[in-house]
């Protein structure tokens, strides 16, 4: 589905720099979204003239391997995975959905604790030929110990379920709070302190050689304040360069949507197109028009100049360190 233009956009300072966008760009997301489940992932409000809330499509990419034997690389995990560990557990209300499960709060009988236990079915994992990814997910995030990043507590297994015991981000999502913002975007301070620590999560996980490849506000997380980042089902974790195709369309850096050689720069992309949702209540790329960026008017210069910083080609994107340093997050 098509994502409505803000009223108030111009188009003061188009930076467009690919020249060969329109057709070639319209027939990659025509493969992109029939080989995607292209299911109504969240409903989201342009800030148009009418201010009426619009149903927005965003497509979840499932993993489309250039080479396909990379999709039937299927480990059987069962083995070292711990089990019967939900006893300990009380399971309260679910909190969320995903691709393979559901969310739930909890709490751990022993110390009262609160967490989330994220439940993923062992059938439909199985059928889709996912378990790798899963073994991914849970061995990345298990290395990941940073404030910004939600912290994997345990793992193991039921008769039905994978189930990933997470800390539990007690203000919900990101994409959540920013629906309730006027006119559905932050005040730039706002946007500027969360962004700041995106940015330190992106730092630590580029000093692990981690790449998330769905930073999106699905998967941020408000906890006590603090910005999380969560979801590490399509993060990697080596140095080469990959080209396989995967995350939200919204969100696809140029190179990964050309099939062209990526690496962990695609989530400081991501970052610039998050900026730009944080700031104005909408993402900038339309997915049938390519990739031509425009401001609408209210925004700062500083704002501005970040986001050119990242929403360019890999080759003249800027490093993580630069964003950090950035007048805008001062
Ligand atoms: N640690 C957590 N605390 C609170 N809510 C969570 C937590 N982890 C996930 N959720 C909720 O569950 C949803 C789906 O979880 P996520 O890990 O993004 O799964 P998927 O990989 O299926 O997208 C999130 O968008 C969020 O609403
Ligand atoms: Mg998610």
């Amino acid at each position: 589905m098509k994502r409505q233009n803000s009223a108030n956009a111009t188009t003061t300072s188009p930076s467009k720099f690919f020249s060969n966008t329109s057709n070639q760009f319209s027939e990659i997301l025509k493969q992109i979204t029939q080989n995607s489940n292209n299911k109504p992932m969240r409903k989201a409000c342009s800030p148009n003239s009418n201010n009426q809330m619009q149903k927005r499509v965003k497509t979840q990419i499932t993993s489309i391997s250039r080479n396909p034997n990379l999709n039937i690389h299927n480990k059987n995990i069962s083995a070292s995975v711990p089990k019967n560990k939900l006893e300990y557990y009380q399971v309260l209300e679910q909190i969320g959905s995903g691709k393979f499960g559901k969310v739930y709060k909890c709490l751990l009988n022993q110390t009262k604790k609160l967490y989330a236990i994220k439940m993923i079915d062992k059938l439909y994992l199985k059928k889709n030929q996912m378990l790798h990814q899963l073994h991914r997910e849970v061995a990345i995030q298990q290395m990941l110990k940073h404030q910004n990043i939600i912290q994997l507590v345990e793992f193991f297994e039921t008769t039905n379920n994978y189930c990933l015991v997470l800390e539990y981000a007690t203000g919900g999502t990101l994409f959540q709070s920013l629906m309730k913002q006027n006119n559905r975007r932050y005040s730039e301070p706002a946007a500027s302190n969360i962004i700041k620590q995106v940015a330190c999560a992106i730092q630590q996980m580029q000093q692990q050689s981690i790449i998330h490849r769905d930073l999106k506000p699905e998967n941020i997380l408000w906890c006590n304040g603090q910005i999380k980042i969560s979801d590490f089902g399509w993060s990697v974790q080596d140095k080469k360069e990959r080209d396989t195709l995967c995350g939200t369309i919204d969100y696809l850096s140029p190179e990964m949507v050309f099939g062209q050689q990526y690496d962990n720069s695609i989530d400081l992309w991501s970052l610039g197109v998050l900026t730009f949702e944080l700031t104005t209540g909408r993402t900038p790329f339309q997915v049938q028009e390519g990739f031509t960026l425009q401001f609408p008017d209210y925004l700062s210069g500083d704002v501005k100049d970040l986001m050119k910083g990242l929403l360019t080609d890999k080759k003249n994107r800027k490093s993580i360190e630069w964003v950090l340093n950035h007048v805008w997050l001062s």
